[in-house]
């Protein structure tokens, strides 16, 4: 969602501004806007759309020119997507001027009050109210008047600020919406994220909840909102600048479908010790739970869908799943005996954050399956496994899901034996196939070659049927998903099963149903429905294991599977689907790094 870029230093703050907003279109947004500080001014420009308008804009303006300012991709909350609305925005009295991601609740009454003292305002935003505010507050100490205004909203808020009695300083706070600074060289940066800035520094500090910071271009003050001075320590990122850019590739997304075995090698390798799974450094005691609830939102859900599958297979724990955003409102049965375990790539989502809250309220235990080091998600779980898939610049997540499944096998194979559900020899036979699904992975895109010319074939359908069984329905929920939220079209995923009891109406002449047929021991029943579909004028595309020979002559076409174990094939079989998604939004000329209407990070309810 929103992003947010400060910069203060002797460059070019313009130029380095703009730059960071480009890094952060991937977030999504529908308008953005710069400020800069100059001889005790601010000058800002913002616009409607992409950042290149705002880039047209900007560098024709010659207020621009400085060294100090703030930026923002704005994603509309409050008020429609339009230039008054966009980030930053000012106070009346022209001193300060502010970016912000996040919602302040109270805004209405905040609003009210200030309309009676005469203030007026330009914009429908919160955001607009958060800068009054913090003008009406001001009485010459900007530390105490944003801590007093922070004091006075409800909400969450990430926020830059400068403000023209102090030049050359960028100010920083946070409450549950993440900020990152970057140290540079006579040079200092804050943004939503590292990505706004990687091209500079990999020193940051992660700004905490109630934390204020006061950034020049050679030192960063970081307060809490007593005004108490705090040390906090320096932390360099892993990621390199390549991880965030195309390298090459058309779109970040093929770059990161294609970077799936090593981001997947990166996640388990380091959990193998002496050739067993070892998760001894979580500390987990995994048999004090009777049961375990997994909670997450789209992809990251249907990654846990796979990971309840493998974990009751194995483990024999009995596993419920809920998506984040129902979880919260209603009233779960978990108690200190269950342990919660919520995925996110991000490690921002508002609706996973909240979850987390509402299972911790209940006295349960939340192990977090996490991307993003240092993030919201990491910092409020008792326990966290980090996936290590680098960064994921395109909105629809590939290695995100693929690093998440790959955690949840050695997270089953793992409590599998600790509960004693498996031996020792089951044990390294386990994590002999996990090790090499990296391999299989990389067979995976060199088997599907051929996935382009069915893209070809099928991209015009309006309407496309996922149907599989067991671990394959849970591929074709994801599957289903990376189709429609990239090419816009119409899909929906079934078990198989289930068509017969309502959706096979919806079966007629031409209707493409892709039929996921990799678990073998229920392959004849998934012929069935393949038979049933194609007995309805259906035309289907079957995802089989290469070695299946049956399949082609049920199906009109096969996308190929490397042979897997049953158990673990999942994260192998979605890979094909990927592909086949991001060639079918091609050839649909869709923009497939950002989908419309969608965020990378979705930190709004
Ligand atoms: C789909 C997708 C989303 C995310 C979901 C959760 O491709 O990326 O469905 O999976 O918004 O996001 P995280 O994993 O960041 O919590």
């Amino acid at each position: 969602m929103c992003g947010i870029i400060g910069f203060t230093g002797t460059g070019d703050a313009r130029g380095i501004i703009l730059d960071g907003l480009k890094r952060l279109e991937y977030r999504g947004y529908d308008s953005a806007g710069i400020a800069i500080q100059r001889n005790n001014e601010i000058n800002m420009v913002k616009a409607q759309g992409k950042v290149d308008n705002l880039v047209n804009l900007a560098v024709a303006n010659d207020k621009l020119i400085g060294t100090c300012g703030i930026g923002h991709t704005r994603w509309a909350t409050h008020g429609i997507p339009n230039d008054i609305n966009a980030h930053p925005h000012m106070s009346e009295d022209g001193k300060f001027a502010i970016v912000h991601n996040g919602i302040i609740e109270n805004q209405a009454e905040i609003k009210e009050k200030l309309l009676k003292k005469g203030m007026t305002f330009k914009s429908e935003t919160d955001t607009e109210v958060m800068v009054q505010l913090l003008s009406f507050n001001y009485n010459g100490d900007i530390k105490k008047a944003i801590m007093k205004t922070v004091s006075e909203v409800t909400g969450s808020y990430g926020i830059g600020v400068l403000c023209t009695d102090n030049p050359g300083v960028i100010y920083a706070a946070k409450v549950a919406s993440p900020l990152i600074i970057g140290i540079g060289v006579g040079e200092n940066y804050f943004g939503s994220d590292i990505t706004a800035f990687i091209n500079h520094t990999k020193n940051v500090i992660d700004l905490d909840d109630n934390e204020l910071a006061e950034i020049h271009k050679d030192k960063v003050i970081i307060y809490d909102y007593k005004g108490e001075e705090i040390k906090k320590e320096i932390r360099k990122v892993t990621w390199d600048i390549a991880a965030a850019e195309k390298s090459g590739y058309e779109h970040f997304m093929i770059k990161e479908i294609m970077e799936q075995p090593a981001a997947i090698k990166a996640t388990i390798e380091p959990r193998i010790k002496n050739g067993k799974i070892d998760f001894d450094e979580l500390n987990l005691d995994i048999l004090k739970y009777n049961r375990v609830l997994i909670t997450a939102c789209g992809s990251a859900y249907y990654a846990g869908c796979v990971g309840k599958l493998v974990i009751e297979k194995l483990a024999r724990l009995h596993v419920s799943m809920d998506v984040a955003s129902e979880l919260r409102y209603s009233d779960p049965m978990i108690d200190e005996e269950t342990l919660v375990i919520v995925v996110s790539q991000s490690g921002e989502t508002a609706d996973t954050i909240a979850a987390i809250k509402e299972a911790k309220s209940k006295g349960a235990t939340v192990l977090a399956i996490v991307n993003v080091v240092g993030s919201t998600i990491a910092k409020l779980s008792d326990y966290v496994i980090y996936t290590w898939a680098g960064p994921e610049i395109a909105v629809a997540t590939t290695k995100g899901y693929t690093t998440q499944v790959a955690v949840f096998y050695m997270f089953a194979v793992w409590a599998a034996k600790k509960l004693n559900k498996i031996d020792d020899k089951q044990l390294e036979e386990y994590t002999n196939i996990i090790k090499h699904l990296p391999e299989r992975a990389q067979r995976a895109l060199d088997l599907n070659a051929k996935v382009k010319t069915l893209a070809d074939k099928y991209y015009h359908n309006k309407s496309i049927f996922f149907i599989g069984r067991y671990f394959d329905y849970a591929v074709c929920l994801e599957g289903s998903l990376k189709l429609k939220e990239i090419s816009y079209i119409h899909s929906e995923a079934y078990a198989a099963g289930e068509l017969k009891h309502g959706t096979i109406a919806l079966i007629d002449e031409g209707r493409l149903v892709v039929a996921a047929c990799c678990y073998e021991p229920l392959l004849d029943k998934i012929i069935s429905n393949i038979q049933q579909v194609k007995a309805r004028g259906a035309e289907v595309l079957a995802l089989a294991m290469e070695d299946n020979k049956k399949i082609f002559k049920e199906a009109d076409d096969v996308l190929l599977v490397p042979k897997t174990n049953e158990l673990f094939m999942s994260l192998v079989e979605i890979i094909p689907l990927q592909l086949f998604a991001y060639y079918v939004a091609k050839n649909n000329k869709c923009d497939i790094d950002k989908p419309k209407n969608l965020a990378k990070s979705v930190t709004v309810e």
